[in-house]
């Protein structure tokens, strides 16, 4: 857990660039943003910004640690999470835990989502543990063949929510959803 205070709210322009270099590699960015070419720039996030929903920074004291947004919300059923990403420097201190609770928060109270979505890669460790610590169950995997022609897998994930708000344990790891 990280000592200092963890905070979250709605991304600003100022942040971009901030965020612009939290992918440390390209492989991190295709799990972060598939297809998108490293690294990654201002004009690519900004316009993922303007076209999902919900684009929020978790911050550590004043310092942007982390990023998430939604696509595909529907009204009373779903939200997808997507462009997942964490500062390298701030990685293993619970920032991805509180962003994903504050993610599963909005999709209940904003969209009185039933259930919370994404998708990880078979390669991407991390993220596939931290959803699996988090509660989120594979539904679904399906082939993709990535920029470089290789085979890979996608795996869908999905936590009921059923419009509750992640417990107050949640983000300081006491208990899942
Ligand atoms: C995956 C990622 C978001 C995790 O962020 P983080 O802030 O370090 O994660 P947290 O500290 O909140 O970890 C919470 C839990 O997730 C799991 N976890 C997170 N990163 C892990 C890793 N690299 N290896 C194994 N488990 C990991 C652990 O179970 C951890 O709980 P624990 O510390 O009590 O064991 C971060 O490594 C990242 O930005 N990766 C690159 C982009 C990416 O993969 N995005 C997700 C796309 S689906």
């Amino acid at each position: 857990m990280t000592n200092g205070t963890l905070t979250s709210r709605p991304v600003e322009d100022a942040d971009i660039p901030i965020l612009c270099g939290f992918p440390a590699s390209l492989d991190e960015l295709s799990f972060m943003f598939p297809n998108a070419a490293f690294p990654l720039t201002a004009e690519v996030l900004r316009n993922a910004i303007t076209e999902r929903e919900d684009s929020t920074v978790v911050c550590i004291d004043d310092a942007v640690a982390g990023f998430a947004n939604f696509y595909g919300c529907a009204t009373g059923e779903s939200c997808s999470i997507g462009n997942v990403i964490v500062d390298p420097a701030q990685r293993g201190k619970g920032v991805a835990r509180f962003l994903i609770g504050t993610m599963i928060n909005i999709a209940a109270e904003k969209h009185r989502a039933k259930r919370v979505k994404l998708v990880c890669f078979n390669s991407n460790v991390g993220g596939l543990l931290l959803y699996t610590k988090l509660g989120f169950k594979p539904y679904a995997i399906e082939g993709r063949v990535d920029p470089q022609g290789a085979r890979v897998a996608i795996i869908r994930m999905a936590l009921s929510i059923d419009g509750k708000t992640a417990d107050p344990g949640f983000a300081e790891g006491k208990s899942g959803n």
